[in-house]
């Protein structure tokens, strides 16, 4: 059994809902929705306005949803201080949490204390970043790591294949190297792209507009997970 999966004898992806295309309005429900139709974790993506053109939310709401539902929370931080906030989102209750590669910080202090301080830490690689032996050298440190299919900051875009060459090396890495290390995808993850996903070697699909666009929330985690609903 692992951290990221929640039924015990579910083979197969789990399926993260990102609450940012939830109604916010009421998020509580919404997170419960998802949670009953057999999400696995709620993904939070947290903008800061810097690191990408867009805001979100603060450790605050992470708190409300923790509070709500208990599934885990995978908080996917697009923030240019890492450091300053990601200690405020696990106190707050999240589970895993990423920062971006392309930060230009001590990825390996921040790791080390985040694995230390109880969380599942990962990094993650915008579209354009390619994987290189720096990134191999931390995996090691890191629980997860999250490829992006399309450039942070919105969602409702386009799935961008240049993730899948790199999900199949990350688990040619993880084999090699012997890693425990969950691999998840982050954008435009849908009916179409989520087999060619899983097909990469995906251990876990985020889905924002997917999901919450879908009138069947159960119908639509269950095909992104290639199951049938019943
Ligand atoms: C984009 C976010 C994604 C986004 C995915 O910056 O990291 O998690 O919510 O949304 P969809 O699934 O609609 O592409
Ligand atoms: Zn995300």
């Amino acid at each position: 059994m692992t951290w990221w999966r929640r039924v015990e004898a579910a083979d197969g992806v789990a399926v993260a809902p990102s609450i940012l295309s939830a109604d916010a309005a009421k998020l509580g429900a919404e997170c419960a929705a998802v949670r009953a139709a057999g999400a696995d974790l709620l993904h939070v993506d947290v903008m800061d306005g810097h690191f990408v053109p867009n805001l979100t939310y603060g450790p605050h709401v992470a708190r409300s949803v923790a509070a709500a539902c208990d599934l885990p929370l995978d908080c996917h931080l697009m923030v240019e201080d890492p450091a300053a906030y990601a200690p405020r989102f696990l106190e707050a209750g999240a589970t895993s949490i990423t920062f971006h590669w392309e930060l230009e910080i001590d990825h390996r202090e921040l790791l080390e204390s985040l694995r230390q301080a109880g969380a599942r830490p990962g990094l993650v690689v915008n579209p354009s970043t390619p994987l290189d032996s720096r990134i191999r050298d931390l995996l090691p440190l890191c629980d997860i790591f999250l490829v992006m299919s399309v450039h942070p900051g919105f969602s409702g875009q386009s799935f961008d294949p240049v993730a899948l060459p790199k999900l199949q090396k990350l688990r040619q890495w993880r084999n090699e190297d012997g890693l425990d290390l969950a691999l998840e995808i982050d954008g435009g993850i849908d009916r179409e792209t989520a087999p060619q996903a899983r097909a990469a070697g995906a251990d876990i699909l985020v889905s924002g507009s997917t999901v919450f666009g879908s009138e069947d929330y159960q119908g639509i985690v269950a095909e992104l997970r290639g199951q049938s609903a019943n």
